[in-house]
Order: C-alpha cells, then structure tokens, then sequence
C-alpha cells in the first residue's frame, strides 16, 4: 500500500477562503477581528512562525499587531503589555509565542492573558474546559489534527491512538482530543520503554517528538494513519523535515501528512478560526 497524502496546505486553503466572508461580516459591523502576537527574543524558528502567523492575518483581512522584546526584558514589562492588550476592544485574541527566556515563569505569562482571548487555549481555565470536553479555545496544532482527519472522514471512536510527546502545546490537547471524540489514547513520551511496542498498534499515529525522521516503516501499521506535528532541520543543508521517515512510511501508512505542508499550515488556520470565533462571541447581542 502507498499511502495517500493528507495535504495541510490545500485544506487550510480552503478554510481560508471560508475566513473571509466571516471577517468581512464582522469588519462591517465594526468588529474586525484583531489578533496580538508576543515575540520575545531572537529564536529564529520562533521569527518565522510568528511571520507566518501575521502574515495570514493580513490575507484573511484579520487586524493584527506585533509586539516583540528583546531576550533581557523584564517580565512585568509583557504583563503590563498582556493587561493593556486585554482591555483593548480592536483585539479579540493574545498570543504569546513560545519558548520564552528563562526569566519568565510561562505559565504566570498565560495565566495573564484573559481567558475569552486566549487563541492559543493554553490558559488553566481553557485547558480545564477541554479535558472537562467543553473546549473555550482548542489549541491551534491539535485542532488542525483533527480538522484534517474530519477531511477524511477517519472515524476515531474505538480506533487506537498513540500520540508521541507530552508537550502542553500539542501532546497533552492532541491526547484528550482524542479521548473526547472516543480513541483509545496512548501516549508516549522520552521514557517510554519499547516505544515501538506501542506505535506498532496505533491505528492514528501522532509523532510530536522533535526528532528528525524517528519514527520508522518497522514502528508503523500497516494501514495506519500517521500524523507528523515534526518541524526539524536537517544538520546537513538545513532541509526541513519531520518526525517521520516519511518516504519508507509512506509506503504502508493509508495515510500521511508531510512536512512541509502537512500539519504546519493547518496550525496557522486555525489560529485564525479561534481569532474570527472570538470576535464572533464578542459581536453576539
Ligand atoms: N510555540 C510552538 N508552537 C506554538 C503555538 O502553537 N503557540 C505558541 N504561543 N507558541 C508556540
């Protein structure tokens, strides 16, 4: 079997083009959909995603406004820059990007952002809402995830799922997306002893590892549906490549996601939908 591909990029070009009568309907009620976008330091991984991110607010029509610091500011400068940004009406979504320097207790900087602006879905309370089955914010990765197999009708109640990696970001909402729609979750993690053990009965499989090309034909299915939230650069060349040996799993998945283009693409989609969905509650009478 070769697998057929799962193509983030043409899918989150069709949600796009959704976007852009919702903006356009709120922009003509004076409710133009605002994002705010944090960057701070000079990871250069972070750069291109925070560009990405604003760059499709732009083409969406979405307002949107990058605040970056340099890596020594001083925490209470972002929080006070959080507080202003969560009374300011032009802006119905705060995103801060991720990593952020030492200096910074992560979780004080989301606990800031006001939970009905939250775009990320990272706040406690928005987390709470989603395990408890009753998403505020889905996180944008995992959203994306599961938008793309509800492209291809994968029904996943009673499937066997194994999600590699534990991150806030992506396993740990990837995992009770999952469990909320009825899969019978696994998840893995660095410490995992015979990781292959687990991956070789993953009817979905979610590599979120960060290790270029791990995850191999032998660790698969056949007949899986496998799923590569990996961004690496290859030492030699810099050539971007994922989680997954994606030629030699591509021959016995059903289906795949690659990289680039696969999951990437839906992430900053998404981000977008939580931003116009916002706006949308906040326009409600
Ligand atoms: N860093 C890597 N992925 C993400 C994301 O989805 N959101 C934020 N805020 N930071 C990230």
């Amino acid at each position: 079997m070769t697998a057929a591909i799962l193509d983030g990029k043409a899918l989150a070009e069709e949600l796009r083009a959704t976007f852009k009568a919702r903006v356009a309907a709120l922009t003509a009620q004076g409710q133009r959909p605002g994002l705010a976008v944090i960057l701070v330091g000079e990871d250069t991984a972070s750069e291109v995603y925070v560009r990405n991110k604003v760059n499709a607010c732009e083409a969406a029509g979405i307002f949107s406004q990058k605040i970056t610091y340099p890596a020594d500011v001083a925490p209470g400068t972002v929080l006070l820059k959080i507080a202003e940004l969560n009374f300011d009406p032009a802006i119905h979504g705060i995103l801060v990007q991720l990593p952020l320097p030492r200096q910074f207790d992560e979780k004080a900087v989301l606990a800031a952002i006001a939970p009905e602006k939250d775009v990320d879905g990272f706040h406690a309370e928005n987390v709470g809402a989603l395990a408890q089955g009753a998403p505020r914010f889905i996180p944008c990765t995992p959203y994306g995830v599961m938008k793309m197999l509800a492209a291809h009708n994968i029904n996943l109640a009673g499937k066997e799922a194994v999600v590699i990696g534990r991150s806030n970001i992506v396993g740990k909402p990837m995992t009770l997306l999952l469990i909320n729609a009825g899969a019978t979750v696994t998840v893995c993690n660095s410490k995992t002893r015979d990781l292959a053990l687990h991956t070789r009965r993953a009817d979905i499989l979610v590599a979120a590892l960060g290790k270029p090309r791990f995850i191999t034909a032998d660790m698969v299915k056949p007949g899986a549906v496998v799923i590569d939230v990996g961004i690496n650069r290859l030492p030699e060349g810099g050539k971007l490549c994922g989680d997954v040996d994606f030629e030699n799993v591509k021959a016995i998945a059903s289906l795949i996601t690659p990289v680039p283009g696969g999951v990437g693409p839906m992430t900053v989609a998404m981000l977008l939908a939580n931003t116009i969905e916002s706006a949308e509650r906040k326009n409600q009478p």
